[in-house]
């Protein structure tokens, strides 16, 4: 019995990540045909929710029903863990009764004290630092547009936040050329970066960033947590616009990528995230649901092997 959780990508080799993708294609294929595949018949997913969402909860939620099983939605304004219940003592005592537990978090550091104590998987459904679940259905998106990502150069544009970190990890594991354009004082984080070195640059300058990229990927400049922020940082990001100008230095057939919800006219022009030239922003939110599927599939199968 091998417990594994998913708290980042690091958490896959490149094998394992590769076989998630070509079963969460394979489960939107038969998904689309109206297969029944139910294979979760009375498992339990608890989801803890201390952030907003919309995909990550209705993604998760309808997944498992699909799948055969149930989810709880919990908000820590409903549960102990909001009146100071330890994050130890939460965990052991809701793994006892469930079969796989999601969170989305702030510290990063608090959804590992969680899987230390926790007897079962636990999926890192967003934290500060890294939105791992997120990667899996970007880069599902890629490889069903445009085959596998190995070798090919993206660009993240704006916040070294945690979806870029994810995509640092991501460019580790699928092995891309990863060029990152922040702001001075918004770069990720020079130790998962330095780790990297081999396949991630970090430039201010998002043209040269993007210039013959084959996939261009954002995200909101105040992520959630930092909504004090939001004006100051509109002023700082303001050059760091993709719009269908900064696409235009990208190869022609590059794709365009947010993982959603987009702030048109801040981080991406409505225009380029409405154009099916570039845009796989829908595609993109949808895999959440595929690739979910395949990756809690994934941890309890391991739970076996
Ligand atoms: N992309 C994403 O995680 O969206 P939600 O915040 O709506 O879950
Ligand atoms: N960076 C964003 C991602 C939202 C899905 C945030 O953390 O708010």
């Amino acid at each position: 019995m091998a417990l594994r959780h998913f708290l980042t990508l690091n958490d896959l080799s490149p094998s394992e990540l590769h076989s998630i993708i070509a079963r969460a294609i394979a489960l939107k294929k038969s998904w689309r045909n109206g297969d029944v595949i139910q294979p979760l018949k009375q498992k339990v997913l608890a989801m803890i929710f201390e952030k907003s969402s919309t995909r990550t909860r209705v993604s998760f939620e309808a997944g498992m029903a699909q799948l055969g099983g149930s989810a709880l939605f919990l908000s820590p304004k409903d549960t102990q863990l909001g009146r100071g219940e330890p994050i130890e003592d939460s965990a052991r005592v809701m793994s006892s009764m469930v079969d796989m537990i999601m969170i989305r978090t702030f510290a990063h550091s608090n959804i590992e004290r969680f899987a230390a104590y926790s007897s079962v998987p636990v999926i890192n459904a967003l934290t500060d630092s890294f939105h791992p679940c997120q990667l899996l259905a970007d880069i599902q998106t890629y490889v069903e547009h445009r085959g596998s990502p190995q070798g090919k150069t993206v660009a993240w544009i704006g916040d070294g936040n945690n979806m870029c970190h994810s995509y640092i990890n991501a460019a580790r594991l699928c092995d891309f050329q990863l060029r990152i354009a922040c702001p001075a004082g918004y770069e990720p984080d020079p130790q998962l970066v330095a780790l990297n070195s081999a396949r991630v640059t970090i430039c201010n300058n998002p043209q040269e960033a993007v210039t013959n990229a084959d996939w261009v990927a954002t995200d909101v400049w105040a992520s959630m947590g930092q909504e004090e922020e939001q004006n100051h940082r509109a002023a700082q990001f303001a050059a760091y616009q993709v719009d269908h100008t900064l696409m235009s230095l990208a190869k022609p057939d590059a794709l365009f990528m947010h993982c959603l919800p987009a702030h048109r006219g801040e981080e991406v022009s409505a225009e380029l995230l409405e154009d099916p030239r570039y845009s796989v922003v829908w595609d993109e939110a949808e895999n959440r649901l595929h690739a979910q599927k395949a990756l809690m599939l994934f941890l309890l199968e391991q739970l076996n092997a």
